[in-house]
Formats: C-alpha cells, sequence, structure tokens
C-alpha cells in the first residue's frame, strides 16, 4: 500500500474518481492529503472523504520559488510515496522537481507531446486535428516533457467546443490516472527507469 498526495487547481473531478478507487480495499495506494495553489473546489473532496488538505495559496507568495518552498514543506511532512498533479495549473519549481522527482506524475489532457500547457484542449480544439487524447506522464522540469506512463487517444468532434470536448478526455484521463497509480503502486511501473 502506497501513500498519494494529490495537488489540484479546480473542481478535482479527475481527483475525485482516484479517491472513489481507492476506495476499494483491493487498490494498493490511499490518498493521505490533498494539496491545492488556491482555495480550490476540489478540496471539498477532502472533507468527503475525511481526508486532510492544505492550501498553499500562490498569489500569497512574492515567487514561484517562495511558493515552491512551502509547498515542499507540506510535502515533506506528509512523506508521501507518490505526488499525483491532477489539475495543478501551475508549473512546480526545479528545486520540487528536483526533489521529489521521479515520485511525481501528471495527467494532461491531449496527447503528448502534442498540445502540452495549460491550453491543450483549447490548441487541439484550434488545430482543427479530428483527434487529441490524454496522457500520463512523470513530471521533469520541462512544461509537459516527462516520459510518458500512458496516453490514449479521444476523437474531436465537429460540433465541439472546449468544455465538450474536454469533458469527453477527463473519464480517459481518470481510467489513465487510476491504473497508472496502481502500476506504481504494485511495482509493476517503477518511475525511476520508466520508459
Ligand atoms: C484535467 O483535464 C487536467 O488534466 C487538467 O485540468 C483538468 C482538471 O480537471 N490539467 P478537474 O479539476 O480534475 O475536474
Amino acid at each position: 500500500m502506497i501513500s498519494v498526495v494529490v495537488l489540484i487547481s479546480g473542481s478535482g473531478s479527475n481527483l475525485r474518481a482516484l479517491l472513489e478507487a481507492t476506495s476499494a480495499v483491493d487498490y494498493p495506494a490511499h490518498v493521505v492529503a490533498i494539496g491545492a495553489d488556491r482555495e480550490a473546489d476540489g478540496l471539498g473532496h477532502a472533507s468527503d472523504f475525511g481526508i486532510p488538505s492544505f492550501d498553499v495559496p500562490y498569489t500569497s507568495f512574492s515567487s514561484r520559488e517562495e511558493w515552491g518552498e512551502e509547498l515542499a514543506e507540506q510535502l515533506r511532512a506528509w512523506n508521501a510515496d507518490l505526488i499525483v498533479l491532477s489539475g495543478l495549473m501551475r508549473l512546480l519549481p526545479e528545486s520540487v522537481v528536483d526533489e521529489f522527482g521521479p515520485r511525481i506524475i501528471n495527467t494532461h489532457p491531449a496527447y503528448l507531446p502534442e498540445f502540452p500547457g495549460a491550453h491543450g484542449v483549447r490548441d487541439a480544439l484550434a488545430s482543427g486535428a479530428s483527434e487529441t487524447g490524454a496522457s500520463v506522464i512523470v513530471v521533469d522540469n520541462g512544461v509537459d516533457t516527462g516520459p510518458i506512463l500512458a496516453q490514449e487517444r479521444v476523437p474531436v468532434l465537429p460540433d465541439d467546443t472546449e468544455a465538450s470536448l474536454h469533458e469527453r478526455i477527463k473519464p480517459v484521463e481518470r481510467r489513465l490516472l487510476i491504473d497508472a497509480v496502481r502500476r506504481v503502486a504494485t511495482g509493476e511501473l517503477d518511475l525511476t527507469t520508466p520508459a
């Protein structure tokens, strides 16, 4: 059984799917804390599941590095086996990635290396592509450039909006994330040599 800390910025629907998966007695991971870089709506899932949460508000710090140091203090305290970024809309400072990597994984709503960054869904739609996807990667110091642990194609429909496309991608992200965490927990996936 491995311990997991999840970091979010938004509604946390992907986080909730992971929390529901960890409720299964045979799932080999449990979430010990949920953190956010703002007063994210998704922190409400923590209270629903009786899990501690913390908020390190990015806007309260004068730099990404200062924010990162406070975040690192929290992560050290929880000392989790795995850190999952699930809708964290913030790049981690190199100091955090260097300290906790490669035990940090991230879900991204595109078929990396296609459409990295904060607007992957919007960019895929704007490109006119007929398909995009979802990916789970190891976090490195680039922008969505880490080793790919899992990914799957998702069709783009002609009448898609950014919202409708994103809602079609998220269930795929959730399935890939739940499976990736399970594979890390069982040792099937070794983050130090994921390729
Ligand atoms: C997910 O698609 C995630 O990959 C992206 O932002 C979305 C978060 O959705 N970075 P939610 O907060 O889990 O609903």
